[in-house]
């Protein structure tokens, strides 16, 4: 049984309904693949997160990760939920200040920030940089000097917390790229070289876990290691511990069967934790921050898709035959099945109120086997159906590409019954848009027949 999310519903045609707009007429009036947001669904998931923290520890804060979804408009409603916005790349910093999402409440993160995405943090004053490494700092204090200011830095530090998810989106074990080892000394020797530089302000640690997250565990685990970590550096150094940032990572529900932490119950834990660390170290009541992405955005977001070809193909196992559904995007919409053997719930938008029937196979249409959804139960579809695949909200339009030359996707915003588009459908045109030819091979005449024979 599908578990429908935000706003969705199915209304009295049998059509899935979401932010009070038919799925079906989405899909006629906007084409498909398309992205959808669920605004309502979107802005209550901050607002949740705000006052669940907010209620807990009252000294905090809470950051929307962009890298989960980011554009202009989705900037803006984050900002007028008075969140604060995790950037990861000059890309994204720079789709924020375009948004003019207010800069005090921007971090700049990210594993080998560039130069130039250095000095665009700084030149516009960011809030925060999250420092990730030695080589950083050294860059950073330079480029800090030239420039005439004095950013407010947090230390990146791996706790060395195995959070038992999926390995590509494991990050704070000992055995990673991300930020300074605590167990080897590396952070240690990150704080002494941060210090050493007067231009740069040192307000804290970072550390972030991992994503997905079903259980609390490795946030709890990982704040008392950072506040431990944090408290014996204040008595070393000297310095004070402002603020510590534990990162996102609360998983959300892709399948009836996985049952997450709610947010309030998330933010309660987190807190209780961390206030008892704090108070058993000698810190204080410091900031504490938290940075979720993909449980805000991710079952505030739908993919719709218009079924194309359906195949009955023999195989050996019991039923004995498979059924290959195509539909009209995959993996260049939504890499995450093929990079995480990711899964979703799903149905036919256009014929939500009929039972499943038969389990099929839901393929993409790029040049690889391309499994959207290895297994799902389906009404026998038809091609012309529109398939809704759920809580597609983080890490699918974000992580986008062109594939086999592929225009990316429309993304609307539903609302009460309204439906505006926030980004536009790529075209051909688009994705010439770019591309060169260079003189030499301009002048060439390209010969109208294949090959010649006979030579
Ligand atoms: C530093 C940092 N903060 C926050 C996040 C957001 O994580 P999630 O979407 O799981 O909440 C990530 C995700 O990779 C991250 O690397």
């Amino acid at each position: 049984m599908v578990v429908l999310q935000g706003t969705q519903r199915v209304n009295n045609r049998g059509h899935l309904e979401v932010g009070g707009c038919d799925a079906t007429e989405l899909a006629a009036a906007f084409g498909t693949p398309l992205y959808v947001v669920d605004e309502v669904e979107l802005r209550r998931r901050c607002r949740r997160y705000r006052q669940a923290l907010h209620a807990s520890y009252s000294n905090s804060s809470v950051a929307f990760a962009g890298k989960a979804l980011l554009n202009l408009a989705i900037a803006r409603i984050v900002a007028e939920e008075n969140l604060e916005l995790d950037v990861a790349s000059g890309g994204e910093l720079y789709t924020a200040l375009q948004a003019g999402f207010p800069v005090q409440r921007i971090t700049l993160h990210g594993n080998f920030k560039l130069d130039e995405e250095l000095r665009l943090a700084l030149r516009h004053g960011v809030g925060r940089i999250g420092i990730d490494s030695l080589d950083e700092i050294e860059r950073l204090a330079r480029l800090s000097e030239e420039m005439h200011c004095s950013p407010r830095v947090t230390l990146r530090v791996a706790p060395g917390v195995d959070p038992h998810t999926h390995g590509k989106i494991s990050t704070g074990q000992d055995d990673t790229k991300f930020g300074l080892n605590i167990s080897n000394g590396a952070a240690r020797a990150g704080i002494q070289a941060i210090l050493r530089h007067p231009h740069l302000q040192l307000a804290g640690f970072h550390c972030h876990v991992g994503s997905q997250l079903l259980d609390t565990e490795a946030h709890e685990a990982a704040a008392d290691i950072v506040c431990r970590f944090a408290a014996s550096m204040q008595e070393r150094y000297g310095m004070r511990v402002q603020e510590i940032i534990l990162g996102g990572g609360l998983g959300i529900q892709y399948l009836p069967g996985q049952q997450p932490p709610s947010i309030e119950r998330f933010a309660d834990s987190i807190c209780d934790t961390f206030r008892r660390s704090c108070q058993n170290m000698g810190l204080g009541e410091p900031h504490l921050g938290v940075e979720p992405g993909r449980s805000i955005a991710g079952e505030a977001g739908l993919t719709l898709y218009t079924i194309g070809p359906v195949k009955r193909v023999p195989i050996r196992e019991v039923p004995g035959e498979r059924w290959y559904v195509a539909v009209d995007g995959g993996l260049s919409d939504n890499p995450r099945p093929l990079m995480y053997d990711a899964l979703y719930q799903t149905l036919l938008a256009n014929r939500a109120a009929e039972m499943p029937t038969i389990t099929v196979r839901v393929s993409g249409r790029h040049c690889e086997t391309d499994t959207l959804l290895p297994a799902v139960e389906l009404p026998e579809p038809h091609p012309g159906d529109i398939l809704a695949v759920l809580a597609t909200g983080a890490y699918n339009a974000s992580m986008a590409s062109n594939y086999n030359r592929f225009p990316r996707p429309a993304m609307v915003l539903a609302n009460e019954g309204n439906a505006e588009l926030i980004t536009r459908r790529e075209t051909f045109e688009d994705l010439l848009k770019l591309d060169l030819i260079p003189e030499r091979l301009r002048q060439k005449a390209i010969a109208s027949q294949g090959c010649d024979k006979g030579e």
